[in-house]
């Protein structure tokens, strides 16, 4: 086995990734391995520090969606540098800086809610957030 691939139990063990989860990631387009003779996957090295991006990534709540576009922006001609992995993180900087602005302002929300419960749809911002139609006046709006 070339010494810059690893088993599935290798890459399991070492990211601490159940195997079934790397078979999902790869599935999903996530991760990529060959095939030896035998069918067996292998990874290469590098995979490592992709499934750390994808668990990273899993924490703070961002799509798969996006965690598929941004690895899929990694050069697949050599290896990442730190500068492509930083520059990878860099661009979910500003989904999480619009998420955390969104929890803040549903946070602020919820002092309103607390002891009221009427969870209204014209004016409970918690329990119909956003609500676009209620500028078209009271009553249903769509059927
Ligand atoms: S529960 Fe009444 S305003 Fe949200």
């Amino acid at each position: 086995m070339d010494s810059n691939e690893l088993t599935p139990g290798e890459l399991a063990h070492r990211s601490g990734v159940a195997i079934s989860a790397l078979h999902f990631y790869e599935r999903e387009g996530l991760i990529t391995s060959r095939r030896t003779s035998g069918n067996q996957r292998r990874y290469s090295r590098e995979t490592l520090r992709r499934v750390a991006v994808i668990r990273i990534s899993q924490r703070l709540g961002i799509p798969l969606a996006k965690v598929r576009q941004a690895l899929g922006t990694l050069p697949t001609d050599r290896v990442p540098t730190s500068r492509d992995w930083a520059r990878l993180s860099a661009g979910w900087r500003h989904d999480l800086d619009d998420r955390i602005l969104h929890l803040q302002r549903l946070r602020d929300n919820l002092t309103d809610c607390i002891g009221c419960g009427c969870l209204s749809l014209r004016s409970c911002a918690l329990f119909n957030p956003g609500d676009v139609l209620a500028n078209q006046g009271p009553g249903a709006v769509r059927l």
